[in-house]
């Protein structure tokens, strides 16, 4: 099976807020990924909307074919703004305000009581959830025993080894993690810093199923195109598992 790349488009409404205008519009941005073979698309509706609006997910759910995935934090303000767009897929990440982008995954050990009722509220919605978490055995038997449909793993951490340093631990956590997680039942994805350069690896674990990446292709897109910003980044990951 295909690697699947679900493509994150926050960053082109990070330049629309920019200026506060009605440009570049994320929906346009959203169809030219799905015909460049983007599997998905996903936005994150942050509490402070500093790039995603309400009105883009509304839209978004409206006119895509390929299964939109939202990306909020576990409160019910997110719940309130979310549910009744009835996306594909919520994914709950930690968001704290002054954070550049999402750090470090949900301590699902921390806040399983928490997240209980608000997966419970999103799958009566028939809202399928994934937790959003750091490779480690702990985490991924209670994101199991919160019966959510998958997770996804925080790249984050390999994608920050500095070019030179040695990513294999790192991989590794992520390998056997990913083994654990499809184990349990769960669906297999990972994101957060992945590029052209280091999601061969990433992608050549088995039991990943999707990715999701958002910055490098949209700030590869402002050199040479969406369109081929997509292309590339799926070139990259089909060759990383032939
Ligand atoms: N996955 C999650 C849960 C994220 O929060 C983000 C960033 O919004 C991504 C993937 C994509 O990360 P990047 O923009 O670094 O590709």
């Amino acid at each position: 099976m295909p690697v699947r790349l679900g493509v994150n488009i926050d960053h082109v409404a990070t330049i629309r807020q920019a200026r506060g205008v009605h440009e570049p519009e994320p929906v346009a941005a959203a169809l030219l990924a799905q015909s460049a073979g983007a599997n998905g698309i996903t936005v994150h509706l942050r509490a402070d909307r500093r790039h995603i609006q309400d009105r883009d997910v509304k839209i978004l759910k409206d006119v895509l074919a390929v299964p939109l995935n939202v990306e909020c934090a576990a409160t019910s303000e997110a719940m309130e703004a979310v549910i009744p767009i009835k996306p594909a897929w919520v994914t709950l990440v930690p968001e704290t305000r002054e954070e550049l982008t999402t750090q470090g995954g949900l301590d699902v050990l921390f806040i399983h009581g928490h997240l209980r009722p608000i997966i419970r509220e999103l799958h009566a919605s028939e809202i399928r959830v994934s937790l959003f978490i750091d490779p480690h055995a702990e985490q991924v038997k209670m994101a199991a025993k919160l019966e959510v449909e998958a997770v996804e793993f925080n790249t984050g951490v390999y994608a920050d080894v500095t070019p030179g340093s040695d990513p294999t631990p790192e991989l590794s956590r992520l390998r056997e993690a990913s083994r654990l997680a499809s184990k349990l039942g769960l669906k297999v994805l990972a994101g957060h810093g992945l590029n052209l350069q280091n999601v061969g690896p990433v992608a050549a674990i088995p039991e990943i199923e999707e990715l999701n990446i958002g910055h490098a292709i949209i700030g590869r897109a402002i050199l040479v195109g969406l369109d081929a910003a997509v292309r590339e980044m799926s070139a990259a990951i089909a060759e990383s598992i032939l």
